[in-house]
């Protein structure tokens, strides 16, 4: 049986549903925290620097790609010109290496909502750990319990996909992100109200215009242009896919700054919430895991009896955030193989596909959840502990790379017109052409090389950037 495989009913469920690819752990615990590390507002200027000469135009290079074929990477990239077929199959390996470590860290996000909803009743549990890292640590090592946790998690990506574009995907996120935006302006709104917050908000936006001197700035530029990138989930077929449910009469221009700004002021809001919550109680700001199950529990943990309260808000939303972006990249992988079936002209079925891709990814999931961060006695590849072996075949080479030829190749092989036909194709405007045309061509492939070099720069620890 095949059916169609489907369309987003409205710009607005196509927004939701591609914000919230974009909006995830990336805002949450990474771009807080880097921008108050690299300079403040002088980081937020690089930031948007970088936005401008690649981000905007990857995702509408991404949009267009996928619109124009109608079609998942690898197909997408054979209709247009086969030559640049391996793009297609980056995109989808570099999806599912980033889905191999991020189904754990749902896990996570779960098993924290849990704890703190439990607490709401008992005040126990979660909140008797005087010591937050080490119940963090204790967690993480019991790796029976993050395995439950993980495949609860990848059981509901998999009823919402099984649900289909518009009944599943556009359903869910067009309700989870207004709420996953309600969620994170009550945490704002507690977290500015506690004394001592202001330390936070001088952490991440005062300007430290120092990281212009000298040659600083060029590591600052580097790690605003992985953040960016990886932020706006573009190099993993996600946006492809998504471009591709889009109707024609929509403006692919128009969607693709939205999405881009969207993620980028929830980014910020996600500083509000989370730094100056640090420095309310003194606890030393960080990034990564430590900063969102280590630091924040403590401070929810201090807050007193409306603690457990603001913690499951807080973990519900980091929880919707994993969601709606893991859904994508399923979504996408299913649809490379769905894809694949039609042109074969062989029938399909979404929901044996959507499991299939499931069941790979839980499997993947396996060691990334059993090694504790490392601290699991695996063994470690390359030196590397799992989660961060997996992100750097993804983050750190395919995506970036991926996306250095995307860019190529609709600046140089598809060319502009090319680009404002499919833009244009309902009569839309193509505005900005002079934009676009200068940025295909010249500064995104330029930026996507230097944040390449700045991911394996920092994935080796080589020091080119410092
Ligand atoms: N844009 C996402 C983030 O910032 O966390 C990146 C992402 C990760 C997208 C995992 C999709 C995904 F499955």
């Amino acid at each position: 049986m095949s059916e169609s495989k489907g369309q987003f009913n409205s710009n607005f469920g196509f927004i939701m549903a591609s914000v919230g690819s974009a909006v995830g752990l990336g805002n949450l615990w990474g771009f807080p925290y880097k921008m108050g590390s690299n300079g403040g507002f002088a980081f937020l200027i690089l930031y948007l620097l970088m936005l401008c000469m690649v981000g905007f135009t990857i995702m509408l290079g991404e949009f267009a790609v996928g619109r124009s074929t109608g079609k998942a990477p690898i197909e997408a990239f054979r209709e247009l010109n086969s030559k640049f077929l391996i793009v297609g199959y980056m995109a989808v390996l570099a999806g599912f290496g980033i889905l191999a470590f991020y189904m754990t860290l749902g896990a996570y996000a779960m098993k924290y909502f849990a704890a703190n909803f439990a607490a709401i009743f008992t005040h126990s549990g979660i909140f008797e750990a005087t010591d937050t890292a080490a119940y963090f640590t204790d967690f993480v090592g019991n790796g029976g319990q993050v395995v439950l946790f993980m495949a609860i998690f990848c059981v509901l990506n998999m009823i919402i996909v099984m649900g289909g574009v518009a009944g599943g995907i556009e359903r869910f996120t067009t309700i989870a992100m207004p709420a996953l935006f309600i969620m994170l302006i009550i945490v704002i709104i507690r977290v500015l109200t506690l004394d001592g917050s202001g330390g936070g908000l001088e952490f991440m936006f005062k300007p430290n215009m120092e990281v212009f001197k000298g040659s600083g700035w060029i590591g600052v530029l580097g790690t605003a242009g992985g953040q960016m990138f990886f932020s706006l989930s573009l190099g993993m077929g996600a946006i492809i896919t998504y471009g591709s449910y889009l109707s024609k009469k929509e403006s692919l221009v128009k969607n693709a700054f939205i999405v881009p700004l969207a993620d980028t002021a929830v980014a910020l809001m996600a500083g509000l919430a989370v730094m100056p919550a640090c420095f309310a109680f003194n606890l030393e700001p960080a990034g990564g895991p430590g900063l969102m199950f280590i630091t924040l529990q403590q401070v929810f943990n201090d807050m007193g009896s409306a603690g457990p309260i603001f913690g499951f808000i807080f973990y519900f939303l980091v929880f919707i955030a994993a969601i709606t972006s893991s859904i994508s990249v399923i979504e996408s992988s299913a649809s490379a193989i769905i894809d694949a079936r039609i042109r074969k002209g062989k029938s399909y079925n979404r929901k044996p596909i959507v499991a299939l891709v499931i069941a790979i990814v839980f499997c993947l999931n396996l060691p990334t959840s059993l090694d504790a961060l490392g601290a699991g006695g695996l063994p470690q590849p390359l030196g590397f502990c799992w989660l961060d072996f997996y992100d750097l075949l993804a983050e750190g080479i395919l995506m970036p790379l991926g996306s250095l030829i995307l860019g190529i190749f609709v600046g140089y092989v598809m060319k502009i017109d090319w680009l404002k036909n499919e833009c244009e194709s309902e009569g839309q405007k193509f505005s900005l052409a002079g934009f676009w045309t200068a940025t295909f061509k010249v500064t995104a492939p330029i930026g996507m090389v230097f944040i390449l070099l700045g991911q394996i720069d920092g994935f080796f620890g080589l020091g080119w950037f410092s």
